[in-house]
């Protein structure tokens, strides 16, 4: 695998990848990486001929307050991990060279709309600096496919609403999430949890699942299915956030009538603020 730190040298690499007919699969993670980011390296192999995986803790996706300085950078790990599971090219900048110069003379992406609520409301501006971070990184590698992982179902909404509303001529792929034997969602945030936390830490998937076998027997009351959940989830040990049951399409709370569902989840414990989901549909 060869890493590249400055996006000229990266270009003509994958500019002589794509003359030689070579198909690229994308990956962008801000490292730390575990078995859910490998599985999205997997795939992309499956998927296309060249797989190019990105490192980049993005600032502009993180607010005043959240963990930016102490999100774990893991750079000589990463590396074995993503060249054990085959990736071609990893592309690693310094901040500079993403975001150089004066703020003022930068540009950002914002898709409006699906951004309002859940991770959004909670996190005003990160998903504007998700989008613009990506779209960068797509002009940068210019991929034919481009993964992300089910596991922030939201993201993958923006990703995929940004990509049809800016005309992106990439393929989004979603990969299921990979989980612990305990149920948790792999997380680079799992590290902020104690063993005993970890543990506990399993009832936020229970109580999605726990959630969809209700609605799956013909519950419709989906505000009480949140207010059971967010209930056991307190007595877990977790500060819920939100417990939605949404529409898959607009991430907006579903109806009755709707069929094609998505649980959508967080709660911090500890230091560690958790997200997760669960989707299916209704026959
Ligand atoms: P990061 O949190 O590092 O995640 C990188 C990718 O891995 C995302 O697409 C995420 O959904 C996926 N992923 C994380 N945990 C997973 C799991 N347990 N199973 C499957 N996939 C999983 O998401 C980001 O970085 C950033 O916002 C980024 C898109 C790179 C933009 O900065």
């Amino acid at each position: 695998m060869q890493t590249f730190n400055d996006i000229a040298s990266l270009r003509a690499e994958i500019h002589r990848q794509r003359l030689a007919g070579q198909r690229i699969a994308f990956v962008p993670t801000m490292g730390n990486l575990h078995a859910g980011h490998i599985k999205l390296v997997t795939e992309g192999l499956r998927h296309a001929d060249r797989v190019v995986s990105s490192v980049f803790v993005n600032p502009t996706q993180f607010g005043p307050g959240e963990d930016f300085d102490n999100y774990p950078r893991t750079l000589p790990r990463d590396q074995e991990q993503l060249s054990a599971a085959g990736c071609h090219y990893l592309f690693a900048p310094p901040v500079e060279e993403m975001y150089p110069g004066d703020q003022a003379q930068w540009a950002k992406v914002v898709v409006t709309d699906i951004t309002d609520r859940h991770c959004g409301a909670a996190r005003p501006g990160h998903f504007d600096g998700v989008s613009t971070v990506v779209s960068k990184l797509f002009n940068i590698v210019k991929p034919d496919l481009a993964l992300f992982g089910k596991k922030d179902y939201q993201q993958l909404a923006v990703i995929r609403r940004m990509t049809t509303a800016l005309c992106f001529d990439v393929d989004i792929i979603g990969v299921d999430t990979v989980r612990e034997a305990n149920g948790l969602a792999m997380s680079s945030r799992n590290g902020y949890l104690s063993a005993q936390e970890k543990a506990r830490a399993a009832a936020l998937y229970q109580s999605l699942c726990r959630a969809r076998e209700h609605i799956l027997q013909g519950q419709r009351d989906y505000g009480a299915i949140s207010q059971e959940a967010e209930l056991t989830l307190a007595a877990a040990g977790f500060e819920p956030e939100y417990f939605s049951v949404c529409r898959q399409d607009t991430l907006a709370p579903a109806t009755a009538d709707d069929r094609h569902l998505v649980i959508l989840a967080a709660a911090r414990m500890g230091r560690a603020r958790l997200i997760d989901n669960i989707d299916f549909s209704l026959s």
